[in-house]
C-alpha cells in the first residue's frame, strides 16, 4: 500500500436550511485517504454518508446553509476553485461518484453504452463513437457482455445496471471514487461479485474509494481504513483491523455487536434508542442519550478527536482528559 496521501478533508460541514431550522448533516469532518486505500464510511441512516458524498464532488441541492472546510487534493484545496473550474477539472476527472441509488438513475430512452460514455462525451469532448468503445470496454471488465451496451436501462438487472453505474464513473479515469451504498438493494452473490470487481479495479488502476455502506459486513471485505459516522460527526477513524478486532467508540462497538454472525452463536445485540435530530441534537456528546458509558462530562461538552493509536482517533472523554 502507498503512502502518498490523495485527498486531505479539514473541518468539512454542510448544513441544510429547513423550514424546521438547519440541519447540521456534516459537522467538522477530517479525514486523510491515501493512494490505493478503501475508506469505509458506516453509519446508521440519516447520519450523513450521502451528504459527505455530495459534500466531496459538490453536487449540492438549492437549500445549502453553510458548505465550508477544506478539501485538498492532491495538495491543492479545491474549496477554492469555481465551479466552472470544478467542474471541468475536479468533478468527475479527478473524483467520481456512483450516487446512491444509481442503478435507478438511467435515462429510459438512451442505451446503456451512451450513458456510461456520456461524461466522456460532455466533459472530455470525446467524440461518441469513441466514447462507446471506451464503455464498452469499461462494462466488460465490469463483468457485462459488450452487446449489453446497445440496451436500454429496462432490458437489464439490477446488478447489470449497477455494473454500469460504476463503468461509468471509471470512464474519465478518476483517482479516486466514491461508491455511496453501491450494492445495497442486491442479491448477496452478486453483491459479493461486485466487490470482487472492485477490488480488482482498484488494483489494476490504482484507485482509492470512499465505500459508504451501512453493512459493516460488506465494508470488512473491501476496506483498510473505516470512518463511523454518527449524527453528522466523525466519531471514530482507524484502520479496518483495529476496528473489526478493538474498537473503541461506544457507538462503534454497538454497531459491531449489532452485526449478526454465522460463525458463533452469538445473537446481535441493537443499540437501544434513536439516531437524535440534527436540527436540536443533544448537548455534548451526541451519542449521549443512548451510551451506556455516559456520565456527566459527556452531556455538558462536547469531546474532540482524541488520539488512541497509530492513525486511530475517538470521539469520546472516555480516551479523553480529566475523565
Ligand atoms: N436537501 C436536504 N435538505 C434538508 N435535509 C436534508 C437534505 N438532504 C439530506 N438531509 C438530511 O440530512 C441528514 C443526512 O442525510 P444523508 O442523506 O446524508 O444520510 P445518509 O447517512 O446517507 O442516510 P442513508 O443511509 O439513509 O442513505 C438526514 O437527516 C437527512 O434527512
Ligand atoms: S463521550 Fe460519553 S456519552 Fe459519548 S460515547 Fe463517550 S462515554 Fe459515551
Ligand atoms: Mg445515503
Amino acid at each position: 500500500m502507498s503512502s502518498e496521501t490523495v485527498l486531505s478533508v479539514h473541518d468539512l460541514k454542510l448544513y441544510y436550511r429547513t423550514r424546521k431550522g438547519i440541519v447540521k448533516a456534516l459537522d467538522d469532518v477530517n479525514f486523510d485517504l491515501k493512494k490505493e486505500d478503501v475508506l469505509a464510511v458506516v453509519g446508521e441512516s440519516g447520519c450523513g454518508k450521502s451528504t459527505l458524498a455530495r459534500a466531496l464532488v459538490r453536487v449540492l441541492p438549492r437549500n445549502i446553509h453553510t458548505y465550508e472546510g477544506e478539501i485538498i487534493l492532491n495538495g491543492r484545496n479545491v474549496m477554492d476553485l469555481d465551479e466552472e473550474t470544478f467542474r471541468r477539472e475536479i468533478r468527475w476527472r479527478k473524483i467520481s461518484i456512483v450516487f446512491q441509488g444509481a442503478m435507478n438513475s438511467f435515462n429510459p430512452v438512451y442505451r446503456i453504452g451512451y450513458q456510461v460514455a456520456e461524461p466522456l462525451i460532455i466533459h472530455d469532448h470525446v467524440e461518441k463513437k469513441k466514447a462507446i468503445e471506451k464503455a464498452r470496454q469499461l462494462m466488460e471488465l465490469m463483468g457485462m457482455p459488450s452487446a449489453f451496451a446497445e440496451r436500454y436501462p429496462f432490458e437489464l438487472s439490477g446488478g447489470m445496471k449497477q455494473r454500469a453505474a460504476i463503468a461509468m464513473a471509471l470512464i474519465t479515469n478518476p483517482e479516486i471514487v466514491i461508491l455511496d451504498e453501491p450494492t445495497s438493494a442486491l442479491d448477496v452473490l452478486t453483491q459479493a461479485n461486485i466487490i470482487n470487481l472492485l477490488k480488482r479495479i482498484k488494483n489494476e488502476f490504482r484507485l482509492s474509494y470512499i465505500f459508504i455502506t451501512h453493512d459493516l459486513g460488506l465494508a470488512s471485505e473491501l476496506a483498510n481504513r473505516v470512518a463511523v459516522i454518527y449524527a453528522g460527526k466523525m466519531v471514530e477513524l482507524s484502520s479496518a483491523d483495529v476496528f473489526y478486532t478493538e474498537p473503541k467508540h461506544p457507538y462503534s462497538k454497538g454497531l459491531l455487536l449489532s452485526v449478526p454472525t454465522l460463525r458463533t452463536d452469538r445473537k446481535p445485540e441493537f443499540i437501544s434508542g434513536a439516531p437524535p435530530s440534527l436540527i436540536d441534537p443533544p448537548s455534548g456528546c451526541k451519542f449521549h442519550p443512548r451510551c451506556r458509558f455516559a456520565w456527566s462530562k459527556c452531556s455538558a461538552e462536547e469531546p474532540a478527536m482524541f488520539k488512541v493509536g497509530e492513525d486511530h482517533f475517538v470521539r469520546c472523554w472516555l480516551y479523553g482528559d480529566g475523565r
